[in-house]
């Protein structure tokens, strides 16, 4: 932890299809909260992929919705970086379900973009363990193991 208690985190943020035409209001989000993108890449997922992806919810009523929804178009997947950036990347999207966020945190990011439970802009590690996880699936090491292999941004 630094001087002010806190601890800068790498978090994966996932841009789903609904909202990849609107990439510029969604990094205006990450930059006003002081997180910064660390790695990023545009890409498509197979059903196959987004079901591993989601495994946690495989179980879920609404998984083959999810997973079909993720699959259908363009994802960024990004790293960012920062203080807290787990809980913050999470704060910045809201509430998963898109109307329960325009009631309860009107500026975050499904509050403003998302559609429903499933169109709602993004998804977001939730724990350290999680993050190391679901980066690895987006930017997998060649060498080694750990979250990053290529880090750039050492010293930030
Ligand atoms: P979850 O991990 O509970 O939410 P979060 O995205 O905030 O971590 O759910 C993962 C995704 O599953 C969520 O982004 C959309 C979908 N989902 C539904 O479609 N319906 C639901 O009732 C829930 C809880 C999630
Ligand atoms: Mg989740």
């Amino acid at each position: 932890a630094n001087k002010l208690g806190t601890k800068k985190e790498r978090t994966l943020a996932l841009i789903k299809p609904d909202v990849v035409t609107k990439m510029g209001d969604v990094l205006e989000l990450i930059y006003a909260a002081n997180l910064i993108v660390t790695k990023a890449k545009m890409t498509k997922l197979t059903w196959s992929q987004a079901a591993d992806f989601y495994a946690e919810h495989q179980s879920k009523p609404f998984f083959n919705n999810l997973v079909q929804f993720v699959s259908s178009g363009p994802v960024v997947a990004m790293e960012l970086m920062g203080d807290e950036a787990v809980s913050i990347w999470r704060k910045l999207l809201g509430p998963a379900e898109s109307s329960l966020a325009r009631k309860e945190a009107p500026q975050s990011a499904r509050a403003q973009f998302g559609t429903d439970g499933i169109k709602n802009v993004g998804h977001g590690s939730d724990s350290l363990a999680a993050a190391a996880r679901e980066l690895e699936f987006f930017f997998p090491s060649t060498i080694g193991h750990g979250p990053s292999n290529t880090a750039i941004f050492t010293d930030c």
